[in-house]
């Protein structure tokens, strides 16, 4: 408006009110930019006030962590008992913000909810990768984005360990090892036994064989006679049961069920089949679900080897603790007990899951 002004006042008629006009015309575009300055440093200043703007790329001003997480699904008790374990952890914190990503048990699907994570700018990105390989890709577009992840309950197999900031959940190894020991202990060391193996190319699945397979190979008279995924479900377990007792019937002395769901939909094919689960045919499971100890209760279950699902306040202490800047330890293993059939009755009340 002032510049209009001015101009209307000034006319050309003469050298002296040219060169006037020009030295006025000059001092305008320096007035006009000194202003242009003021107003960008005025919006910078205001951008800049909004705190933690620039944090990550996100555009959270309430200091609230934002943790993107994406679980396998509902394929088990135990996976719901760790979904409860991480909503409600969750909710009870008032300084978390939880997104919450259901895969299905699809590796596809779990990729995509990770890069909608990353398009999201959230803080921290966590999931429980339904098999080891096939994630390096999108692990790297987290890292390029600067957002930290947490591996729950399962492992990755990528080249760069520096694609994740720790990984916190069981050693199913030892699980699998611990599954063997305890038919050990109790003799059962002349036996055929049958395996029930977890999704296949999952951590559990390779680690829980890995670990029951190099207890038993220094008893040559403990035999995996036959083998197959049940896909950690309960229909899967009774389905690929009944396939066993079909090809080898009564000559199954042992099962080794790399989950209780599937022992449980085993137990019933069992029954079926006219045998006595506990009895005719030894069944030793991981995860000490409830169900499984109601099986024991009953007597149809012999030992579970406890696997946490309880891992929701392990998580967000994690993520509260990158947010403060800390180093967190690069693995954290959860402590588990075994529980065999001749305590289930004493611990069931206990159990949290
Ligand atoms: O990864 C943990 C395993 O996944 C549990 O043993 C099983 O029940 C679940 O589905």
């Amino acid at each position: 408006m002032a510049k209009t002004l001015i101009w209307s006042y000034i006319d050309a008629s003469n050298d002296w009110h040219t060169n006037c006009n020009v030295k006025i015309i000059i001092l305008l575009k320096e007035l006009e930019l000194k202003r242009s300055l003021k107003v960008l440093t005025v919006m910078l200043m205001m951008i800049m006030c909004i705190p933690g703007l620039f944090a990550n790329g996100q555009k959270e001003d309430d200091g609230k962590i934002v943790v993107g997480f994406s679980q396998i699904g509902a394929e088990s008790a135990w996976r719901v008992a760790n979904t409860e374990s991480i909503q409600s952890e969750a909710a009870k914190r008032s300084n978390i913000v939880l997104k919450f990503s259901d895969a299905q048990q699809k590796q596809e699907n779990q990729i995509k909810a990770i890069r909608t994570f990353i398009a999201q700018g959230v803080d921290v990105i966590a999931f429980s990768p339904v098999v080891e390989t096939g994630f390096e890709a999108v692990l790297k577009e987290a890292k390029e984005a600067g957002i930290p992840v947490i591996l729950t309950d399962r492992a990755v197999d990528v080249a760069d360990d520096s694609l994740w900031v720790t990984f916190m959940g069981s050693d199913f190894v030892e699980e699998g090892r611990k599954a063997a020991r305890w038919l050990i202990e109790k003799g059962l060391t002349d036996v055929n036994i049958v395996e029930l193996q977890g999704t296949v190319g999952s951590a559990p699945a390779i680690d829980r064989k890995t670990g029951f397979e190099e207890v038993i190979k220094s008893q040559p008279g403990m035999k995996i006679i036959k083998t197959q995924s049940g896909d950690f479900t309960r229909s899967g377990g009774k389905e690929v049961m009944e396939a066993f007792l079909k090809a080898e019937g009564d000559n199954i002395n042992v099962l080794f069920a790399h989950n209780d769901d599937m022992a449980i939909g085993a137990i019933q094919a069992i029954e079926e089949y006219g045998l006595i689960p506990g009895k005719d045919i030894i069944i030793v499971s991981i995860d000490a679900v409830r169900g499984a100890f109601e099986a024991m209760v009953a007597g149809k279950l012999n030992v579970t080897v406890e696997c946490s699902p309880l891992l929701g306040p392990q998580l967000f202490d994690a993520a509260e603790a990158l947010m403060r800047g800390e180093k967190i330890p690069k693995r954290i293993v959860t402590k588990e007990d075994v529980f065999p059939m001749e305590v289930a009755a004493k611990v069931i009340d206990s159990r949290a899951y």
